[in-house]
């Protein structure tokens, strides 16, 4: 791994640098290509239809539901308008049960309309809507889609593995994994597995039913599942969680300009001049703006300092070939990332003696909080990455020797994911012509980041932060901030609910 230019210093450092900066000059190209036309590059770069962001003016009870894995949540958001901002915010987590994980989308759906439902249900003193007016809701869905309006678009493809988890979760698959998926009528998807379930392998063929198949109208279906829920809701925003943290972080402060999420996927958005976009063949908004999502995780780029170990994992992921950035840089894989490493060492290097730890060879056995947990450890004997490899790894005895290279491994494998993010970021900012100081100008420019790689893994972002600024010099960072927008996505949602509400411009007394 060290050989093959992913450390962040050191040796060769220069060389390094220079790899990241190819990188986001790529990232540049590519963003101008995927503006050009569709399917112009690997990056869609969508068009959300969000052409004006939060003003501060918006002002009623708005929800929003965000689904982005394997639980969502609802909020429920009372806005002030200027006087008040945030007057009010409620929040509901729920989990969704696995077996609809692997049902119909109608019964995912009616899951999730029927919480929504008694969400609703639970409105305060104070928190109604005017009588007469209809509830309105931001709907923020993780995934890439297709946007046809600011509220409807279809599911272009899964990503963040969610494929994985639809199968359940007792099951782990081994490395000979086929996936068909088929977008017809039947919704029927066909998965061969080889399994290890208590340590019994077992060849599965599985047949599960898609929760929603690629091209479904997204909005349909929930809007659908309100009305059989007996809601009168309607959703007045379509978003990623991109666009939502984008939205939620204009909200507080007028010089974002862009959002990443760095958290089990990775993804960017950023505002666009519309006449910057010879894709967008609609009227010119009157902003003279439209937000982008990127798509980013898609990213591909010979540039992309990638190894053996990342060929490897793409090959036998679910979505071989697709999410390239996404699967060196976000929370699902670099823990998967450092077990590969450690496995080769073990079966080439007897790193761990002469056998093989058993469940070293088990897929994504190693989570990422784990890695950032084994790279945090500050005690002197390295004990909590002897626990860990204990308790997750089954190792026993490990030397203080092998607990340092383990906590050196891990540290490329982040530092690399955050160096490239920064790149990412850098990008985005060179496409906008905010990577310069022009004419002593003091433009500032802030990015929104979310998610929970960025907010708990320190080591990551302290890097991810220092890059940026490293990779645009003194004078120019100083005009760049990155702000951690917790959970701005939900609050984000809602926002764009209240600014694209059918009742904009009546009187909401
Ligand atoms: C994945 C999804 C994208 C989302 C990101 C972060 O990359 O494709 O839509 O924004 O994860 O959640």
């Amino acid at each position: 791994m060290c050989g093959s230019c992913v450390c962040g210093g050191g040796a060769g450092g220069a060389a390094q640098d220079e790899v990241f900066g190819e990188v986001a000059d790529a990232m540049t190209v590519e963003m101008h290509a995927g503006l050009a036309s569709e399917g112009g590059s690997k990056l869609k770069m969508l068009i959300s239809y969000v052409d004006n962001l939060p003003t501060g003016d918006e002002k009623g009870l708005y929800y929003a539901l965000d689904l982005g894995g394997t639980n969502f949540r609802v909020i429920r958001v009372l806005l002030g308008g200027q006087e008040g901002r945030v007057v009010k915010q409620e929040f509901e987590e729920v989990s969704i049960p696995p077996h609809l994980m692997t049902g119909s989308s109608d019964d995912l759906f009616d899951y999730i309309a029927e919480a929504l439902a008694k969400f609703v249900a639970t409105e305060g003193e104070g928190l109604h809507v005017s009588p007469g007016r209809q509830r309105e809701l931001g709907f923020t869905f993780s995934f890439p889609v297709r946007q046809t309006s600011i509220s409807s678009g279809n599911l272009i493809k899964w990503t963040k593995g969610l494929l994985y988890r639809r199968c359940g979760k007792s099951y782990l698959p081994l490395t000979l994994t086929f996936c068909f998926l088929m977008p017809s009528q039947s919704l029927l998807e066909v998965n061969f597995f080889i399994l290890i379930d208590n340590g019994l392998y077992s060849f599965v063929v599985k047949a599960v039913i898609c929760i929603m198949r690629v091209g479904q109208d997204v909005v349909g279906e929930l809007t659908k599942a309100m009305e059989r829920a007996g809601l009168d809701m309607r959703v007045a925003a379509l978003v990623n969680d991109t666009i939502g943290t984008l939205a939620g972080g204009r909200y507080s402060n007028q010089d974002v300009v862009a959002a990443v999420i760095l958290g089990t996927g990775t993804n960017a958005a950023y505002v666009e001049r519309a006449h910057a976009i010879p894709k967008w063949h609609g009227l010119l908004p009157k902003s003279g703006e439209m937000v982008i999502n990127m798509e980013w995780g898609n990213f591909r780029s010979s540039h992309l300092p990638l190894t053996e170990y990342d060929q490897a994992l793409d090959v036998e992921s679910l979505n071989p070939g697709e999410q390239i950035f996404e699967k060196v840089i976000s929370g699902m894989y670099l823990g998967e990332i450092v077990r590969r490493v450690l496995c080769q060492m073990a079966e080439e290097a007897a790193f761990f003696g002469d056998t093989v730890p058993p469940k070293l060879k088990i897929p994504f056995i190693l989570r990422t909080p784990d890695m950032s947990a084994m790279h945090h450890d500050t005690s002197s004997d390295l004990r909590v990455v002897g626990k860990k490899l204990k308790d997750i790894l089954e190792i026993p005895n490990t030397s203080l020797k092998m607990r340092k290279v383990i906590v050196s491994l891990c540290d490329i494998v982040a530092t690399r994911g955050a160096r490239l993010s920064a790149a990412g970021v850098v990008g985005i900012l060179k496409k906008l012509g905010r990577d310069t100081v022009k004419d002593g100008e003091k433009q500032k420019s802030v990015i929104a980041l979310d998610g929970g790689l960025y907010e708990h893994y320190m080591k990551f972002s302290a890097c991810m932060k220092s890059t940026v600024k490293e990779m645009l010099g003194e004078e120019v960072s100083e005009n760049i901030t990155i702000e951690l927008s917790n959970d701005g996505s939900g609050i984000g949602a809602a926002l764009l609910a209240a600014s694209h509400s059918q009742y904009l411009g009546v009187d909401e007394s």
